[in-house]
């Protein structure tokens, strides 16, 4: 059974693993050997990646007791209605089975209750059109830079109804911190 649950500290490491097996194996079809060695690259510290997650909402989506993908959630301080998806990741072994659908519904659930009002995302190339599927617009394609290489995607946005039962997000519910490709 697919479930969601919040992030623990002892998995960063597992997550990493996923993250760079990921690229290496999906994001491939997009991007070329140069931009996915720099993306996914070995000089990662394990530290500085655990240390990322801090702050943030982060999902866990587990498939009888394995890790089948992970998606983080980091508020915008300049704009209290408004959060990023930062790192959002299904394992190569999980694609198409809809583990990043169960992920993005606990996302939106949560901004829901948050009453947030928008989503951003800088969706690469392989994920725009599960994005597209989930109600995201692209707002313009980009260029950003990650350890040395470029890399297209696209900021994409999607508006959040709101439901009657939550309350304003404040400051200290999510952080905020550096975006970066990963
Ligand atoms: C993007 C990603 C998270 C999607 O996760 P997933 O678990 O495979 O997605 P789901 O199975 O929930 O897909 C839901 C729907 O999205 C759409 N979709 C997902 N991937 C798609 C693709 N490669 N091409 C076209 N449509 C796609 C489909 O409509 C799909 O429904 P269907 O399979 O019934 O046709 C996953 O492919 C991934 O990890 N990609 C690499 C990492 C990445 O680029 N992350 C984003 C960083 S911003």
């Amino acid at each position: 059974m697919l479930i969601t649950r919040p992030f623990k500290a002892e998995d960063a490491g597992k997550l990493l693993s996923l993250f760079k097996e990921t690229v290496r194996k999906v994001n491939s079809r997009d991007y070329s050997p140069a931009q996915i060695a720099a993306w996914a690259s070995d000089e990662i510290d394990p530290a500085a990646w655990q240390n990322r997650f801090v702050g943030r909402l982060v999902f866990v989506a587990e498939h009888g007791g394995v890790i089948a993908g992970f998606a983080e959630l980091e508020h915008n301080c300049e704009s209290p209605m408004e959060a990023k998806i930062d790192r959002f990741y299904v394992a190569s072994d999980f694609q198409r089975q809809g583990v990043g659908s169960a992920l993005m519904n606990s996302l939106i659930r949560f901004a829901q209750e948050q009453n947030l009002q928008i989503i951003l995302v800088d969706a690469s190339i392989t994920a725009r059109p599960f994005f597209e599927r989930h109600g995201f617009q692209v707002i313009a394609s980009q260029t950003v830079i990650c350890r040395g290489a470029s890399f297209l995607n696209y900021k994409m946005s999607r508006h959040i109804s709101l439901v009657a039962t939550g309350r304003p997000m404040t400051g200290t519910d999510l952080c905020c911190g550096d975006s970066t490709v990963d």
